[in-house]
């Protein structure tokens, strides 16, 4: 499909699923007043403008390390005066790929619970009931909203479109929520080449597209971001009863890359850009519609999963929503790349 088709068709969607519907239109606007002038810096708000947490180390003396050392002190004017002020997102926006449903969908509400502004990108067309439902429980006081649009994140040149759009149309993005995967049950001996490259397209590629594309707007706009991606307990460990070595691989794979990314994006640089964070979140099993989908291929492989981690049950989706608002909060202001592993102990024993 055209770029220019799938990025109109794309907004239209969102129109129709969540947003107003001259949203496409005034994202072209917002854009074209950018193409003639250089970006503006946005007003300060509660994240990006007046947080700027030194992530910058000791050694150096340029003057926005020295602006962003002077500022410090900022990161904590709202601290008790507040509550739970450093996992307070109002006035940040936020993308989530594989938000239609499953966990990208229940970090999102997370994020929106605490006054994001959140953007779902998904493959699906629409996104599912559980979506509309969350939307409905949004208290429009507390400042969040919940967005959807369709994108591939395999289609790198509508996820860059996608991704620009959004940060011209709101002149930030705050934090990333990397989600979108696949999972494939298959032994090693009847791998093809193709299905090996599809499953890293989406897992790996799609992923690290994902979080070029929002940093590209981070250092844009100067603001000192957060990226946290989905990666697995099974990208370190093997998990007994799922044959699954490329799942596995990839998500290996993925941890690996939030290190090399929080090492080339951590530090300020002298025009103000950087200080962009990036972090995994490992969870172990969750019931999700993927994990459903090994059970009807697998069968017993439920109760093998249960008795493998110290609580012997799995995990909700929504026991990681505080996990997602922390990495992508001020409260984790000083980690980077880190990979939180949430297992129920399955790697502990
Ligand atoms: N469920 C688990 O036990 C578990 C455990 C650890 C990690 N994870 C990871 O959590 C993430 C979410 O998984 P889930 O269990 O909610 O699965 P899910 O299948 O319910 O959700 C994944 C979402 O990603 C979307 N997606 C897939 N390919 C895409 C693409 N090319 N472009 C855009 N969107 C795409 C899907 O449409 C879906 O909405 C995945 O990265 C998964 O690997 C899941």
């Amino acid at each position: 499909m055209a770029s220019r088709a799938l990025y109109s068709t794309s907004f239209a969607r969102a129109g129709r699923v969540a947003a107003p519907a001259s949203w496409w239109r005034a994202a072209a606007a917002v854009r074209q007043f950018h193409e003639a002038k250089p970006p503006a810096r946005p007003a300060p708000r509660a994240l990006g403008e007046v947080v700027k947490p030194d992530n910058s180390g000791g050694g150096g003396a340029s003057a926005s390390q020295a602006g962003a050392k002077r500022a410090v002190h900022e990161l904590y004017e709202d601290v008790g005066s507040k509550k739970l002020a450093d996992f307070d997102l109002k006035g940040g926006v936020y993308v989530v790929t594989g938000g239609a449903r499953g966990l990208g969908l229940h970090l999102a509400e997370g994020l929106v619970e605490a006054g994001g502004k959140v953007w779902c990108l998904d493959r699906l067309p629409e996104p599912d009931l559980p979506f509309q439902q969350a939307k409905q429980r949004i208290k429009p006081e507390w400042g969040g909203s919940l967005n959807y649009c369709q994108v591939d994140v395999t289609d790198n040149e509508s996820l860059e479109r996608v991704i620009r759009s959004i940060g011209e149309l709101h002149s930030r993005i705050d934090g990333l929520v990397a989600a979108a995967g696949i999972q494939k049950i298959c032994p090693a001996v009847e791998y093809s080449p193709d299905d090996v490259a599809k499953m890293m397209q989406v897992n790996y590629t799609g992923l690290m597209m994902s979080a070029t594309a929002v940093a590209r707007q981070m250092m844009r706009y100067k603001i000192r971001g957060s990226i946290c991606f989905i990666a697995s307990m099974s990208g370190i460990v093997a998990n007994k009863g799922l044959i699954s070595p490329v799942y596995n691989s990839s998500k290996a794979a993925v941890i690996q890359l939030a290190r090399n990314l929080a090492m080339e994006w951590g530090r300020v640089k002298d025009d103000g850009s950087g200080g962009i964070r990036v972090n995994c979140l490992s969870p172990g099993h969750i019931i999700t519609p993927m994990v459903e989908e090994n059970f009807r291929e697998v069968p017993g492989l439920r109760e093998t999963w249960e008795r493998e981690n110290m609580l012997g049950r799995l995990s909700r989706p929504e026991e990681y929503k505080g996990a997602a608002l922390f990495l992508l909060s001020r409260a984790s202001g000083f980690m980077t790349g880190g990979n939180l592993v949430i297992d129920g102990g399955h790697t502990a024993w």
